[in-house]
């Protein structure tokens, strides 16, 4: 009985220390919150560096996967890092300063981490209601190829074109953007199929003739991939 009162008393006695430290770090840390930031990865991609040959060669997959890509993955980081500690300064100017590096950055990884999925070594073609998405917008699927093909080849400079969705209309439309400007933020167009037309994409095996690797890039279309998103899109 004396034993178990001893307890007791023990028992309370740790509770109300724990209560005290409870209030203070209340008082002394009211209201501050750890923020664990996660940083940004390179994807894997969903075949081998020599998948898409004779397509794409595997030393660009190689480079344009490891080097560019991964760059952009750095990059993004590092601007993140900086915005953080500007925003936890209040330092406006310094975080206005840092939203090109995010928008190119951020850009190059959202971008390229479509394009790796967009691609598949078999290609295909379109079918169910993406291609009756493809037909209701530009009357055929050669129609719409060649849409995107003249937009790829004709875009001056270093940038993307895209096969975009719509939600506002439930439409399709071809879209392009400069640099690594984002569609979706950029136009509200959801992405679904993009090509990239900066030189690291094809300069290596295509030399300046842009219009065969933009032709060749149909090979190895992920239709599937392009059909989920315009899917996911449409919920
Ligand atoms: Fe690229």
């Amino acid at each position: 009985m004396i034993l178990d009162e001893e307890l007791f008393k023990r028992k309370a006695n740790l509770s109300s220390i724990d209560k005290m430290f409870r209030t203070l770090s209340q008082r002394v840390w009211p209201s501050r919150t750890v923020v664990v930031r996660q940083k940004h990865t390179l994807p894997d991609l969903p075949y081998d560096y020599n998948a898409l040959e004779p397509v794409i060669s595997a030393e660009i997959m190689q480079l344009h996967h490891q080097k560019h890509h991964q760059t952009y993955v750095n990059s993004l980081n590092q601007a993140e890092e900086k915005f953080m500690e500007a925003k936890e300064k209040n330092d406006l100017k310094t975080m206005i300063a840092l939203t090109p590096q995010l928008r190119f950055n951020g850009g190059g990884h959202i971008n390229h981490s479509i394009l790796w999925q967009n691609y598949f070594p078999k290609g295909g073609e379109p079918e169910g209601d993406l291609l009756k998405a493809i037909d209701a917008n530009f009357g055929s699927f050669d129609t719409m190829k060649n849409g995107l093909s003249s937009s790829a080849v004709s875009l001056q400079g270093s940038g993307w074109t895209w096969l975009g969705y719509n939600k506002s209309t439930n439409s399709l439309a071809i879209a392009t953007c400069a640099n690594q400007d984002p569609l979706e933020p950029t136009t509200g167009l959801v992405p679904l199929l993009g090509i990239d037309v900066w030189e690291h994409a094809y300069y290596l095996q295509y030399k300046s003739v842009r219009a065969d690797y933009v032709k060749n890039i149909f090979k190895i279309i992920n239709w599937k991939d392009v059909a989920d998103r315009l899917a996911t899109a449409r919920q």
